[in-house]
């Protein structure tokens, strides 16, 4: 491998909400147990060489004052998502946007009502669920199912029940979608959007994990799939999760359509804290670029290594937990009920019990699921198999 996925970084000191932070109520890690953080979404690994660079670079020079969007952060971009997703953008169809969940938020605000009911899918991320409550929207909840394989797929009938009858006109869309790791196919596209043609809905696509595909699979930019839905599609994309680097802040929109760009960025723009920083303006340059390129390659690869070792571990030596196997994002969601009923415990217990060994994972039930787990798989693959070890030694098999 050209880059390092396999260094265990010590994040001590830097603030890490990652490393720092037990999102467990009552949970403590035992003695003789270190950390192995496995929960928000964030990597354990350091990011692209190339980004370091050029904030490096920018560094050196001691001038921070107002600045100019470079169009080489346009340019970068405009290259990404030609190579990445085999779109062509213009310039001005390209927004810097404070954050995905800004970004939504921006769009909920030019388009939707306080009390007006939105759609999103459940499970569901558990930023929107925030972001929708905050802004005062009805959540309208449409379940994903999993089919005989196991693959959540969207329940059609049931969105266009609710598109028709609460009157909705505006939909939360995650591609790929977290928690359940899917990626979804072009034929699903093309059927959700038969829906949003029909109902006449407007349609936020969260596209911020779309870097991180596993092998097999293939990312299509909901835009891109018809005329129509690069007219009604605000797309979402970020750094943060591809490269490590939420901490810099650092989102963009794409939005073909002018009459739905205006309304999105004039809103945006009421509360003045839409600016770019310049720092994450260099970042992104940084690492739009080959090598960045050949760096999410190996991510992936890397990540695919940890989903499979992950996936027979679950289904090979744990019984009583269900899941589907991820084809994009590095989530892995746990249904623990069976494993819980079985043993008499309550899946707090079962929580606390793997923080008790140092796995630090996450509640799943906030993502709208009553006994699941979320866990990070972005982590060195000797430090995954150290946590499904003690999962295995301590917590599943004890
Ligand atoms: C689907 C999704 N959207 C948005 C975000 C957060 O994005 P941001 O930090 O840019 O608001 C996350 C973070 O995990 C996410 O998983």
């Amino acid at each position: 491998m050209e880059f390092d996925f396999t260094t265990l970084i010590d994040r001590s000191g830097t603030g890490s909400t990652a490393a720092e932070i037990i999102p467990i109520r009552g949970a403590e890690v035992r003695e003789g147990f270190d950390k192995i953080p496995m929960w928000v979404a964030d990597m354990s690994f350091a990011t692209v060489p190339a980004v370091q660079k050029a904030l490096h670079r920018r560094i050196d020079h001691p001038c921070f004052g107002y600045f100019i969007t470079p169009d080489a952060y346009y340019d970068a971009i405009i290259d990404w998502q030609r190579k990445r997703n085999g779109v062509e953008v213009k310039k001005e169809q390209i927004n810097y946007q404070n954050g995905v969940l800004g970004g939504v938020v921006s769009a909920l605000q030019a388009f939707t009502a306080p009390g007006e009911s939105i759609l999103v899918h459940a499970p569901t991320y558990v930023g929107f669920t925030g972001v929708l409550t905050n802004n005062g929207r009805n959540i309208v909840h449409s379940q994903l199912k999993q089919d005989e394989q196991g693959v959540w797929r969207m329940d059609y009938e049931d969105m266009e029940a609710k598109f028709r009858d609460q009157h909705i006109h505006f939909m939360v869309f995650c591609s790929p979608h977290n928690p359940c790791g899917r990626v979804w196919e072009r034929w699903e596209l093309e059927k959700a959007y038969e829906l949003f043609k029909k109902y006449d809905v407007i349609v936020v696509s969260d596209e911020i994990w779309s870097d991180i595909i596993l092998p097999g699979h293939t990312h299509i930019p909901t835009a891109s799939i018809s005329d129509d839905a690069r007219s009604r599609t605000i797309s979402l994309y970020a750094l943060s999760k591809t490269f490590n680097l939420a901490g810099l802040v650092g989102s963009y929109s794409v939005i073909y359509n002018d009459y739905l760009r205006d309304r999105v960025m004039k809103q945006a723009g009421l509360c003045h804290y839409n600016d770019a920083n310049v720092l994450s303006v260099e970042a992104l340059i940084g690492a739009y670029c080959d090598e960045g390129e050949r760096w999410v390659g190996e991510l992936c690869e890397t990540l695919n290594n940890n989903v499979e070792l992950a996936y027979r571990f679950f289904t090979e030596q744990v019984k009583g937990v269900k899941l589907a196997k991820p084809e994009g994002t590095y989530m892995m969601y746990l249904d623990c009920e069976d494993w819980c009923r079985e043993h008499g415990k309550t899946i707090d217990e079962l929580q606390r019990l793997g923080v008790s060994v140092g796995v630090i994972w996450q509640d799943g039930r906030p993502f709208h699921r009553p006994y699941a787990i979320r866990l990070n798989l972005a982590l060195p693959t000797a430090r995954l198999q150290e946590a499904l070890d003690r999962l295995d030694k301590y917590v599943f098999n004890a």
